[in-house]
């Protein structure tokens, strides 16, 4: 090799040796299943800037709102495969990794959004954060979506008229015993498929938010909506362990604020959306919108409520307590009602 050609490629690679590695930039693929325009579909979003802002080059999410990736059934394997990284489904989908979490299925147990923060805050709520960890997973912290409606092509107005009514639900054996306890007939189904099998008939109710009734459409293929606030929905910022702990612990504790700045601006949407979904139902005048009279309101409540007895020991008495103690705080002005 002629002098100055040894020259040349000896200076370019000890340039290259001596230039530091560049970092692989890590993508964390988010999916989940409601649209964006849903208090979670706006918090993936949201978290996504803020990564993109504070770790630009480092970290990158990538979002797949909608079912567009995985349905329920699939999320969470996909999750432990390593083929996404993030997902918030309800906890309500959690019963194969977790028995504890049906906790927040139980009806009647949370009095409303703000039982629900004084909750997840405490220390029990922060310690069940944890309860699918031996399964690999991670819970990073709760989101909440707000309080349950009832929904048929009938009024609902005491536990009678929902005797034989078929209704889907999400993958809880909680939620199967509440609709078992009033007689009805509960069908475990995917987010997704829900529109359909109201339109089509092959359920004749459901029981979710005002805002998942609200960008899913529900409230166009159902007659009748009550009022019910019978239970959560609630989600579960959740990763895989394995996962989290081959982050860089710098890139961690980034992430950790993140999460903690986006869950605050999650549960402002939450609320906000539960006014102006349920608002905008109303207005459409696509459907009946009942509220219950407290006489029929405890006629629920008695029908539902042996559940709690029933899953006691797989979501822990300390925990109901703990719920029922909140419940009779208003945390807002942090007083005893
Ligand atoms: C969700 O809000 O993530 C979906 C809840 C459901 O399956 O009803």
């Amino acid at each position: 090799m002629p002098i100055m050609r040894l020259f040349a490629v000896l200076i370019i690679c000890s340039l290259a040796f001596s230039q530091p590695l560049m970092a692989k930039e890590i993508v964390i693929k988010f999916s989940h299943v409601t649209t964006e325009k849903t208090p979670k579909g706006k918090a993936a979003k949201y978290l996504q800037e803020l990564v993109t802002q504070r770790l630009k080059g480092k970290v990158r999410v990538d979002v797949y709102p909608n079912s567009q990736l995985y349905n329920d059934k699939e999320v969470l394997k996909a999750l432990l495969l390593g083929d996404i990284q993030l997902a918030a489904p309800s906890l309500s989908k959690f019963g194969k990794y977790t028995k504890k979490w049906g906790l927040f299925d139980l009806p009647f147990l949370f009095k409303d959004a703000d039982a629900v923060a004084c909750f997840t805050n405490g220390a029990k709520g922060q310690a069940l954060l944890g309860a699918a960890s031996d399964k690999g997973l991670k819970g990073l912290g709760y989101w909440l979506n707000g309080m349950k409606q009832l929904s048929a092509n009938k009024p609902l107005i005491t536990p009678d008229n929902a005797k034989g009514e078929k209704f889907r639900i999400m993958s809880s054996d909680v939620l199967e015993a509440q609709f078992k306890a009033v007689g009805a007939n509960p069908q475990k189904m995917s987010f997704s498929e829900v529109y359909n099998a109201l339109s089509t008939g092959v359920i004749d109710g459901q029981e979710n938010t005002w805002s998942n009734i609200r960008t899913k459409k529900f409230f166009e293929v159902q007659s009748d909506f009550t009022e019910s606030n019978h239970g959560v929905l609630e989600y579960v910022l959740v990763t895989s362990t394995e996962f989290w702990n081959s982050l860089p612990k710098d890139i961690q504790t980034e992430l950790s604020a993140i999460i903690k700045e986006v869950t605050l601006k999650e549960t402002q949407w939450a609320l906000e959306a539960a006014r102006a979904d349920k608002e905008f139902i109303i207005a459409s005048g696509r459907t009946n919108i009942h509220s219950l009279t407290d006489a029929q309101a405890a006629q629920w409540v008695a029908a539902m409520k042996p559940v709690w007895k029933q899953f006691e020991d797989n979501v822990g008495a300390d925990n109901i307590k703990a719920v029922l103690q909140c419940s009779q705080v208003n945390v807002v002005s942090n007083e005893r009602e």
